[in-house]
This record gives C-alpha cells, structure tokens and sequence, in this order.
C-alpha cells in the first residue's frame, strides 16, 4: 500500500515538471556590458529551468556561479577594443557633424565584425565546433551584426535562436523576415510620437532617410560577414553557403514589450518579445550598507548613473563638478555610479559612490524618486517597470532614440549632458520631482508592462524547449526569408504592370494618331472634291 502510493507520488511529481536537460550552446560575442546582462538573465532563466548552458563570451560576465551553467571565456584582442574605445569617447566628448559621425559608426561597425570573426575562430571557440564534446540540441546567438557566426550551427547541425537586447532594427527584423514599413515603424534613431501616431510628413520623410542609410549600410555589412563566413568555414566543403546558414534562424527574442511600449508593429509567428526579461519579478535584498541608506531616505532618493559604456573620465571636469554642486545641495539622497578608480568629486553626506551597484533592486525600492540615466536601453526599462520618472542625458548610440521616446511617452524630460549648468539641472530636476504628470504616466506604463499571458522568462522557457520539441519549428519561418530583393518586394510584379500600362498607353497613342491621320486625310479629300 504505502509502496504504491509513493509510486504514485513519484508518477504524479514527474507528471507535473517533465525532466528535460537539454545541451545548449551560447555565444554572445559582444563587447557590452549591457547587452551581456541582458543575454545572462535568458540564460538563467533556461538554466534554472534545468537545462545544461555552455556559454562563450568575450566578456566576463557578472553572474553568480550556477551548477547548470558552464563559461567560456574568448576574450576580443586589446586592438580591436582600442577601436571600439576610441569610438566611445570620441562620441561623448563632442557633438559630432553628421557625416562625421556617419563615418564613426562605420568604423564602429567594422570593429564590431572584427571582434564577431576573431570570435569564430578563438581556439576555445573552434574546438567547441571542430571537436564537440557533448551532443548540442541548440545554439542561442547574441545578435550583434554576426550571422556570420550561424556557420557554428550548421557545424553542429542544430537550430539556432537569435537573442537581440531591444526593439529590433531593420537588420533584426530582416533575420526572420519582419516585415519594416518605413511609413510608421519608427526607425532605430527616429522615436514614434504616440500623441500623433498617423505621422507627418517630415516624420515619414526623415524615417524613410534613415531607414535608407541602414539599408546601405547593411547592404556593406552582409558583404563583409559573406567574407568572414567564407574566411571561417569556406575550407570546408560540407558547409552550406552563408545565404542557406541564414536560414537555419528558428526563432528571435528581443528585449521589448510592444502592448505597453509601442507603436506595435508587423511580426513573424518566429518574432517572440521577451521585454523586461532582464528585470527580477522580485527584488533581491540590497547589500546592507545601501539599503540602510536607502530605507533612511526619509525624503526620498535619486539614482544617477550613466551606465557601464560611459565612463565619466571621459567628459570635462568641470561638467562632474556642475552635477556634484546640484546633487549634493538636494534634501534627497543620491546613489551615484562612480568608478572606483577615479578620486570622487566630494565628500557630501548625502551621496553614496559605488562602481557597482544592483540598479534594478534599487530602482524597484519604495523611496527612489527619480534616476537621472544615460537613456540605455535596459535602465529605462526597469525604471518603467518599477515605475521611476526620469532625468535622461543620452550621449551616444541608441541612447538619444531611447530618450526621445521616454520624453514622448511622458516619463520624465531629456537634457543636453555637454550643455549642462548649475541651473539647468537644477531646474530639471525640480520638474519631473514635483510635477506629478511624469509619476503618474510611468505608473500607468508600468501596470501595462507587468500584465502579459506570459512573463518574460516564462516565455524564454516555452519557446526554447518549443524550438527543440520540434526540431527547430521551421514550420514558423516565413516564406520571405527564401525571398530574394526582387521577390521580397514585388518588383518583378510591378515591373510587368508598369510594362502593360506603359504598352497600353503606347498602342493607344499609335491607334489615336493613325484615327487623327485618317480624319484629315478624309478631311482633305473631302476639301478638295469641293474645290474641284
Ligand atoms: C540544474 O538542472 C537540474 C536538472 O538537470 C535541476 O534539477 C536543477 O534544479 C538545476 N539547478 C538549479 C540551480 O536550478
Ligand atoms: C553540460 O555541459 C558541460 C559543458 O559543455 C559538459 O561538460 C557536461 O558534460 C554537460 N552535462 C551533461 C549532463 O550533458
Ligand atoms: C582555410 O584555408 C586557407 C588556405 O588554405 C587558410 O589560409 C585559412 O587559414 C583556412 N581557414 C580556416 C578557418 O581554417
Ligand atoms: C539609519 O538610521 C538609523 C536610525 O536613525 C541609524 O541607526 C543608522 O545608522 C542609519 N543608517 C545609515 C546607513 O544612515
Ligand atoms: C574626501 O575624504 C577623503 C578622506 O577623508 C579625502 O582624502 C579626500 O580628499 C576628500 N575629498 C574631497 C574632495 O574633499
């Protein structure tokens, strides 16, 4: 009796979670600490769930041990960061020409392909795909402009998930065959005016510009990743060619939730949003020091950080010494992200440095009031969820788009970071603190945010072991993805209506002159029967 009811129990508990540890390969060969963060919370997600993770990256990821998570670490050579660096402080020192930055973040992007390929073919990253020592189920890739690196999938013969950190551009959307209409999916620098969504003339014409550059751009950049896929897995000669390799992209996850953040736009069934996924459902306890200072916070705190990109040795003295005036007058208390390294601006009571502080734990803390942000992609997302108004001061990348759509949405305002006085901050901050308007439209966003079918990790689990179920579910791919340019738009299609309206009109105009010449011949004889 007792023997079979546990049988039972042991039936009943396997039933409910069905064991599947599955071996999954990750490569984020990325160079942002941002991004990273982002990957690693898909990561743990999957691997709390029990499946066992080997990850590669370039950098070294801030992540507690896990006994279900095995890191490579191939990190990119000291001269291609050098390129990536001197782009960054480049961008945040002055206010760049248009043409001028154009031509950097080319050379961004070519440093970007660079660190990808070195990537591919790191010796810890070759044995893995030479010389597999477990049997992988899948391969999740950090997008960052390297399909290229799907060559490592079809070595393995497995599918592959595209994980992408935010709102997709048109080189994501294309990687699945989403669907980019330049005349109201707002353009990676352009942000979507939700008061106005039926845009304007000037909005569609600069969108449609920009959306144009990216096209050029990616035309270059698909040139160069053919190379670099033909450098890396050209000698051999069971490999498919980079074109087919494409294709082997079962699924892309990306870091937005498009019901709350908007403007929804057109997406593939193999398009999974996964906004937030970086955000804890629950917050960790704060480390004891900071949390005391925050639950002391009697009136209130404000969180400035610029993020991990921007580092503030980069910019004027006198511009750190502006915002230590303003911060450490206020009745508030600061939480500022300061680099260890550097001596700080002050002693003010008031303020508390740190190189590394949990911004999500202290964003979800009842007594924060408002962060002042560099407007990255991830800060503002968890600001919203926590429902923080904010002080954004972009600087370069997709941080001035970020920002716009926070000012446009009506969380908070946006200011010049390298035109910044005493004053002018002052005065901003005093804005988004006591105009109730910004906390209470983040408020609203943030119960948007949070009421979903599926959370953000829920989502990452149901897909992935989808995605594996069935084989790389290929029966989601859109049938544009096997489209070529001419096919994809129709342009054949067009071509030949044009030819049959233009022939049309053509014939007409023959059949008109030869009705008007026959007229007047008839005409003239008639004439001269008269005159005879
Ligand atoms: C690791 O995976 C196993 C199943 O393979 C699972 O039972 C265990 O809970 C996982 N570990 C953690 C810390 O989630
Ligand atoms: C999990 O992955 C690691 C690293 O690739 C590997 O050494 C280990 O054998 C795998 N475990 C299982 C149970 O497959
Ligand atoms: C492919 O072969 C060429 C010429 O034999 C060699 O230079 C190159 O290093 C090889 N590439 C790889 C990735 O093995
Ligand atoms: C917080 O306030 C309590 C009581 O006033 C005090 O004992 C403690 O030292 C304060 N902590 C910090 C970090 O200021
Ligand atoms: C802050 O205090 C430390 C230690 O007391 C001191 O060395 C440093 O010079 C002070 N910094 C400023 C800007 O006053």
């Amino acid at each position: 009796m007792v023997n079979k009811s546990l049988t039972l129990l042991f039936v009943l508990a396997f039933a409910a979670t069905p064991v599947w540890s599955a071996n999954i390969l990750a490569l984020f060969s990325t160079f942002s600490p941002s991004h990273l963060i982002v990957h690693m919370s898909m990561m743990k997600t999957l691997a709390d769930q029990g499946h066992n993770l080997t990850i590669v990256t370039t950098l070294k990821p801030k992540i507690a041990p896990h006994e279900n998570m095995t890191f490579i670490h191939a990190p990119a050579s000291e001269e291609r960061l050098k390129g990536m660096n001197e782009y960054l402080e480049k961008s945040s020192k002055e206010k760049l020409h248009m043409v001028q930055a154009m031509i950097n973040s080319l050379t961004n992007a070519g440093s970007m392909l660079g660190i990808g390929y070195d990537f591919v073919v790191d010796p810890k990253v070759k044995a893995i795909y030479e010389n597999p020592q477990v049997k992988y189920d899948l391969l999740i890739l950090g997008y960052l402009m390297n399909e290229f690196q799907l060559g490592i999938a079809a070595k393995l013969d497995v599918p592959a998930i595209l994980s992408w950190v935010g709102v997709p551009f048109t080189f994501v959307d294309d990687s699945v065959g989403n669907i980019y209409d330049p005349s109201y999916v707002p353009s990676i620098t352009m942000a979507a005016d939700p008061e106005n969504p039926t845009h304007s003339f000037s909005w569609r014409i600069r969108n449609f510009g920009s959306w144009l550059v990216f096209k050029a751009l990616g035309l270059g950049v698909e040139y160069k990743m053919n190379a670099f896929y033909e450098q890396a897995f050209g000698n051999d000669s069971s490999m498919p060619s980079y074109d087919e390799v494409k294709q082997r992209v079962s699924l892309l996850f990306y870091n937005y939730h498009s019901h709350s953040e908007g403007p929804v736009r057109p997406t593939v069934p193999q398009s999974i949003e996964i906004g937030g996924i970086q955000i804890k459902e629950k917050p960790d306890p704060l480390p004891l020091d900071l949390a005391g200072f925050l639950n002391n916070a009697t009136d209130g705190a404000i969180f400035f950080s610029l993020g991990t990109n921007v580092k503030l040795k980069y910019f004027d003295p006198q511009l750190i010494e502006t915002i230590y005036q303003v911060l450490s007058r206020q009745p508030l208390r600061i939480i500022w992200k300061w680099d260890d390294q550097e001596p700080k601006p002050g002693n003010a009571s008031n303020i508390y440095f740190h190189n590394w502080l949990p911004q999500d734990d202290i964003l979800a803390h009842p007594n924060t009031k408002l962060f002042i942000t560099h407007a990255g992609k991830g800060g503002v997302a968890e600001a919203q969820y926590h429902a923080v108004p904010m002080l954004a001061l972009p600087v370069f990348g997709d941080q001035p788009g970020n920002a716009q759509l926070m000012v446009t949405s009506g969380f908070g305002i946006s200011m010049d970071l390298l035109t910044l006085t005493e004053e002018s901050l002052e005065k901003g901050i005093q804005e988004v603190l006591k105009n109730p308007v910004y906390r209470n439209n983040v408020r609203k966003f943030s119960d948007l945010y949070r009421d979903r079918p599926l959370t953000a990790r829920q989502s990452v689990i149901y897909w992935t072991e989808y995605v594996m179920r069935h084989k790389g579910a290929y029966h989601l791919r859109s049938p544009i993805v096997k489209l070529g340019f001419v096919a994809r738009y129709n342009l054949d299609v067009y071509a030949i209506i044009l030819l049959i309206l233009l022939s049309t009109f053509i014939m007409f105009l023959i059949v008109l002159r030869l009705v008007i010449k026959t007229l007047r011949a008839r005409q003239q004889t008639k004439a001269k029967v008269k005159r005879n």
